[in-house]
Order: C-alpha cells, then structure tokens, then sequence
C-alpha cells in the first residue's frame, strides 16, 4: 500500500469512537526511506489542530533537544500509537490501541525504519517487529516537567544521536 493511500484509510478510519471528539486524523510525517522512525502515545490538540504530529508544547521541547544533539527532525519518520486525539489529552484504551495498531504496523513495513525510538507510554503499546532495534526513552512531556527526566531525556538523545552516525 501507499503513505497516500494508508493516509486516506486513517484519515477516514471509524474503527473506534477517537475520530469523533477530533478535528482530524495525524497519522504521521517524515520521509519514506527514513532510518529512524520516532512513535508516542497520541496526538496532542496542537496536532488535532494542524494534523501533524509533535508540534505542540512536547514537540517544540522534543525539536530543541534533537537540534541541540544535531539531529535533524526532517530526516525521522514521526508518528503515534494512536491516530487521532484523546479526548482531555486522556490515555488511549486497550481497544482503541488495537484498532490502530495495523495502521502502525504498515507504516513500519512501508518505510522499514532500522530504529523505532518509542517515547514513554508508547514502549508498552508498540508491537515489536523482527529485525528492528528498538529504542524506549523518556517522553518530551514528561522530560519538561521533571528536572531528573529531562536529564534522562537529553541523555537518551545524544546517545540516539550516536548510534544514527553509526548507521549513516
Ligand atoms: N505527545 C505525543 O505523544 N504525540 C504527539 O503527537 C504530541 C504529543
């Protein structure tokens, strides 16, 4: 299947009840050949609004640290768990994880990332596909409210920031 076509099937998707409390769906960004693919939990309402992901509050903090590990965010493929907005910012459930993850799962075998970097919650709700090296860090949100996770936080990146000189 094709982005263009995977994109019109989430944007589209009814498959849980999210699409009705949401603008419209986020169902990712970066390019296609991308080595790095970065997954969180949920778009966010600065996502609903825009529909593209991590560009709200997290996203902004998210950029400066990649910025500041010189990692540049148009060279990763950015997505979530879940493709559309929880209402109040909510953890998505168990059945509306399910429902999305074949979106997730294709978006994998289109692009074929060798790192799936998985932000906080996301570790537990990915699915984990062969032959990919998964990486779980802190997310952004939580980073830029604990002094002790940011530490954490800007510590993963730069070891992330490693490892991708290591694959280029
Ligand atoms: N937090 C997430 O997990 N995803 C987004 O897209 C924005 C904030």
């Amino acid at each position: 299947m094709s982005v263009a076509a995977l994109n019109e099937q989430i944007r589209n998707c009814r498959k849980c009840r999210l699409w009705q409390g949401a603008t419209q769906a986020v169902p990712g960004e970066g390019p296609l050949d991308a080595k790095v693919m970065l997954v969180g939990q949920n778009p966010g309402a600065e996502e609903d609004r825009t529909g593209r992901p991590f560009v709200g509050r997290a996203g902004k903090f998210l950029n400066k640290t990649l910025v500041e590990n010189g990692i540049n965010r148009e060279e990763l493929f950015i997505t979530n768990i879940v493709k559309h907005m929880t209402p109040g910012n909510r953890k998505p459930s168990a059945d509306e994880i399910a429902s999305c993850l074949p979106y997730l799962l294709e978006q994998i075998r289109i692009i074929k990332p060798k790192i799936i970097v998985l932000l906080g919650a996301a570790a537990k709700a990915a699915p984990r596909v062969e032959g990919i090296e998964y990486v779980e860090i802190v997310h952004p949100s939580a980073a830029m409210r604990f002094a002790s996770m940011r530490e954490k936080f800007r510590t993963q990146i730069a070891m992330l920031a490693k490892r991708l000189q290591q694959l280029s």
